[in-house]
């Protein structure tokens, strides 16, 4: 398969980006009062305004032109059926399969998975309803309130990210931890006011030999034993997450008290596996399975929607259009709802580690942009914050803004303030300020024509930056499921166009590797020559000045 941009399909659009350049967004609007209507839509509880873009029809055309010569529908249906996709580790790819109802018929590289699914979910139900009516109890007889998971990664960010964005649908008395750094300051202060009779350490880790996770599960049980707890408890406060059996086992939890889950999902798509447990006894199963239902409405029409009409697949290829056509080097994630805090953090992790990559599948160098940057922070924040440069900064990057219609805390103003500033920063970023504007405003404050020369230049917004806004009518388990499926397969449609496999993370390996062989360096206290100056510099400035 030639790269993407050695298509016809690509050629197309960077000539057409060329005669878009000269032409501004506001200028689009004031022409076509259509636009909104034309370039919007909605799927499972979503509506996505994609209108301000810098798009035509000519311009999406174009867009579903370069996926077909992805081939996406053929990786859609591939990864659907199972097969593959993740072509490095010879994996299927298949967080579908764990929101899919009984009676689906999901097959990873031809064997079938819904039974094991099934197995694992109703397990994990029984478990969260033994806890919560008090069945399984601590080791003084106590109920389990308080959870703690003990992950990082996918193994952390999904399940945090979910229990922040519905602490409203939260069993009452019920408090979830989690605890990812390796830095001891993490489980230290998670831990400070915890009662280890009534806390359940979740360890959750697909692996089960992620160095930071090991080392803060042991330090768990360690403190469960220095404060009560005795050896023969420790089955009814540990519990695994995970796909490795022996070591689980190793490590001594009993493999009764496991969740298992396979290689066919990967960890930063893994919130629905048995890595959600702690979203099933933080929210109750039922929200959990309420949170499942979201991403499957997603998941249906993700994979029958034809490319016009699809809205993952749309959010997907306007932001390659922005990021390769349009010379977008960021993309910011900005929700306008405070439980939503934690969805940069958790995509950050679902799209740069997923299509972060500098080679194609086949192994030879991308001569194009791959995955931009993705950061954000929950509005109104981030406009105390990043946003100056995002209306007057040199360098452009588009953003996602979030909403929801109706709060769960309809404090009096609140919620229309916190709208009012979501839909006011789209519009400022897509038409900006003319500096006869900027004038015009200056005048009217009654400043002098002098001031008003000094001052118009820096009061011009050059606008046409783009934005999608994506709108729910409530922020749900159902609307949470749907649009994190909306960023999972807006990620996977990306990874097709870009011809990469969004589904392995070489890239975080070769600093594992080089930790591994620091640490005894830093134990023994010693720098060391084997290192450049920099690296051993810094290894003897430690040893010096550690305590
Ligand atoms: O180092 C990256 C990574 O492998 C992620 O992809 C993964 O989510 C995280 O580490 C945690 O891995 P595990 O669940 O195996 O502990």
């Amino acid at each position: 398969m030639p790269l993407i941009n050695d298509t016809p399909a690509w050629a197309r659009l960077a000539a057409h980006a060329e005669t878009m350049a000269p032409r501004h967004l506001r200028d689009m609007f004031a022409k076509d009062p259509d636009r909104f209507q034309r370039y919007s839509g909605a799927a499972a509880g979503l509506f996505v305004d994609f209108s301000k873009n810098k798009i035509i029809d000519e311009t999406l055309d174009g867009l579903f032109a370069l996926a077909r010569a992805a081939d996406f529908d053929g990786w859609r249906t591939r990864l659907f059926n199972g097969a593959a996709v993740n072509v490095t580790e010879g994996r299927a790819v298949l967080h579908m399969a764990w929101r899919a109802e009984a009676g689906a018929d999901f097959a990873a590289l031809g064997a079938p998975v819904m039974d094991d699914v099934l197995r694992v979910r109703a397990k994990m139900k029984a478990f969260a309803d033994d806890v919560h009516a008090g069945r399984r109890k601590g080791f003084k007889g106590d109920a389990l309130t308080t959870v703690v998971n003990i992950g990082i990664g996918g193994s952390d960010l999904g399940p945090a990210m979910v229990c922040e964005a519905l602490k409203p649908y939260a069993i009452e008395g019920r408090d979830a931890r989690f605890v990812s750094n390796v830095d001891g300051t993490h489980l230290a202060e998670a831990l400070k006011d915890a009662d280890p009779a009534r806390t359940l350490f979740l360890i959750a880790s697909k692996t089960f030999t992620t160095q930071e996770t090991i080392a803060n599960a042991a330090s768990a049980r360690a403190w469960f034993l220095q404060n009560g707890g005795r050896e023969s408890d420790i089955p009814a406060h540990f519990a695994a997450l995970s796909t490795n059996k022996e070591a689980v086992a190793a490590f001594g939890i009993d493999t009764d008290n496991m969740f298992e889950f396979w290689d066919w999902v990967g960890g930063r798509y893994s919130l629905w596996s048995a890595i959600g447990l702690s979203i099933a006894l933080y929210l109750g199963y039922d929200n959990f399975e309420k949170l499942l239902s979201g991403a499957r409405a997603m998941d249906a029409h993700f994979e029958a929607a034809p490319l016009e009409e699809n809205i993952p697949a749309r959010l997907a290829l306007i932001g390659i259009w922005n990021r390769n056509f349009l010379g977008m080097g960021g993309h910011a994630v900005l929700p306008y709802d405070q439980y939503l805090a934690r969805l940069p953090a958790y995509l950050q992790q679902a799209d740069m580690e997923s299509n972060g990559k500098r080679v194609a599948r086949d192994g030879a160098p991308v001569t194009y942009d791959t995955g931009p940057l993705i950061w954000g922070e929950a509005g109104t924040n981030g406009q105390h914050a990043f946003y100056q440069l995002l209306h007057q900064g040199t360098q452009k990057a588009s953003a996602d803004f979030i909403a929801a219609a109706g709060s769960h805390n309809a404090l009096p103003g609140h919620h229309e303030k916190l709208l009012a500033n979501c839909i006011a920063q789209t519009e400022a970023l897509m038409r900006g300020q003319t500096e006869d504007e900027a004038r015009a405003a200056l005048r009217a404050e009654g400043k002098s024509e002098a001031d008003i020369a000094r001052l118009a230049p820096h009061k011009v917004f050059e606008g046409d930056r783009p934005t999608n806004t994506i709108l729910m009518e409530r922020l749900t388990p159902e609307t949470l499921g749907a649009l994190i499926a909306l960023y999972e397969h807006k990620i996977f449609t990306q990874g097709v166009v870009w011809g990469v496999n969004s589904f392995d993370q070489w890239g975080v390996e070769l600093g594992k590797t080089l930790a591994r062989a620091i640490l005894p360096q830093i134990e023994a206290g010693a720098g060391s020559g084997e290192h450049d100056a920099s690296t051993g510099g810094l290894l003897a400035k430690i040893a010096e000045w550690r305590f």
